[in-house]
């Protein structure tokens, strides 16, 4: 039986962030992880340069049952406090689009950092340690196949249950339970969305194809690319309203962001110009323009639309309603929705408001950023605070 003052379950984003800042604090830090490798999902990120912040971060770029809780974790714990830790290690980096900033080199160099940061800590960490039971007493104590281990708190940063594959577990979500901590519903998000079958026969030869659109879910509303692909659409406008999005509801998709679908169809009033080739005109590929016309039920030439007809191309230009089949699942979403319910934790230390010393930090809390460095800025901010308290 070893003792620790803090033992850290998930040695990924949140878990390396906390097993520092509790390590730096002086407290005796076990880390466990049941992978092989540390920090898998920071590795995979941002296509191998992880997307590692966000300039723009503020609380209304998180879903949550309640969106004020990621307040406090993001203030104590900044964008600006975590960019100064990468620019303290000289990693180089840049800014992708919309304040996301992204490794110039490797995602690696992210985990490299964490990794010296809890050594700086004098962290003690275990790969490769699958836990069998969690108990508390005075103390807890968690039953593992490397033997047993005792702490006076527990930092739980399981991570969601995305990618499979690479070892995402409900662990987190069932040790809440456990402790009779709620879990709200989960989701899958950031996520690409299905076709149903006339929709994927309709677009079937579109996949590859991308536009400048901006889609609405529920209180989403992302202009960004949208891409279709040979199951449906994706593309981070789609990846983000995904988030928003609810089985059974339709997705509204404006085609002309920005512009005057009405004036510009004004402008060509007369035109011989055909339908399809006029969209292209505008930007829109001309194998889109041709299947999107086509499924709308518009054909011919300008000249041709009465002006009913050129009001209603016009509307359904800027809200195209398209209802998605249903998600692609864990395996494609980048996060989960949903999570250890926020009532349950103090959201100034992320300590169970009814258990102490049982702590809960990243994506396993029902915090849910949007696409773009801020489910890691969650991990860092949460993290962070818990190590402090911890
Ligand atoms: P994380 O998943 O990082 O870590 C959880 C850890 O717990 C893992 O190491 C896992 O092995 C361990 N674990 C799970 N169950 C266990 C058990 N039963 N016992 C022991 N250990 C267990 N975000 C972003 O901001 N920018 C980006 O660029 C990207 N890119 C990206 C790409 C892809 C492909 C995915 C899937 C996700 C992203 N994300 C992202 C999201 C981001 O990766 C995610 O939100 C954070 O990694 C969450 O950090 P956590 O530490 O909470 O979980």
């Amino acid at each position: 039986m070893e003792f620790y003052d803090v033992i850290v379950l998930g040695a990924g984003a949140a878990g390396l962030m906390a097993a520092a800042s509790a390590g730096q604090r002086g407290r005796r830090v076990l880390l466990l992880d049941h992978a092989t490798k540390l920090a898998e999902k920071i590795r995979i990120s941002g296509g191998g340069r992880s997307n590692f912040t966000n300039l723009n971060v503020r609380p209304d770029c998180y879903l949550s049952a309640n969106p004020h809780f990621c307040r406090s974790a993001l203030a104590q714990y900044t964008q600006h406090d975590f960019i100064a830790l990468v620019e303290r290690y000289g990693i180089p980096y840049h800014e992708k689009t919309l304040g996301q900033l992204f490794c110039d080199d490797s995602s690696q160099q992210i985990i490299d950092m964490l990794d010296a940061e809890c050594r700086l800590g004098g962290v003690t960490r275990l790969m490769q340690t699958a836990v069998e039971s969690v108990e508390k007493g005075d103390r807890f104590k968690l039953s593992t196949s490397r033997g047993v281990f005792e702490s006076e708190s527990l930092i739980v940063a399981t991570g969601g249950l995305s990618i499979p594959q690479i070892g995402a577990t409900p662990f987190g979500y069932r040790l809440a339970e456990q402790f009779g901590l709620a879990v709200t519903e989960l989701a899958p998000a950031l996520v690409p969305l299905t076709f149903h079958a006339d929709d994927a026969a309709r677009f079937a030869a579109l996949s590859g194809v991308s536009l400048d659109v901006e889609a609405s879910a529920g209180k989403g509303r992302f202009r960004e690319m949208a891409l279709f692909t040979h199951k449906g659409v994706s593309g981070p406008a789609i990846l983000q309203a995904s988030s928003y999005w609810r089985p059974g509801e339709t997705l509204t998709i404006d085609m002309l962001p920005g512009q005057s679908a009405a004036a510009l169809l004004e402008a060509s009033a007369g035109s011989e110009q055909k339908l399809s080739n006029w969209l292209a005109d505008i930007g829109w590929p001309k194998r889109l323009a041709e299947a999107w016309l086509e499924g709308e039920g518009y054909a011919g030439r300008v000249k041709d639309l009465n002006p009913k007809q050129a009001t209603r191309l016009a509307e359904a230009l800027h809200r195209w309603r398209l209802l998605p089949n249903g998600t692609q699942g864990y395996k494609k979403a980048e996060v989960t929705r949903g999570g250890v319910d926020t009532e349950a934790l103090s959201s100034k230390t992320m300590m169970a408001k009814a258990v102490p010393g049982l702590f809960f930090v990243g994506e396993v809390v029902d915090v849910t950023g949007w696409l773009g460095g801020y489910n890691f800025q969650w991990a860092w901010s949460s993290g962070f605070v818990a190590g402090q308290h911890a």
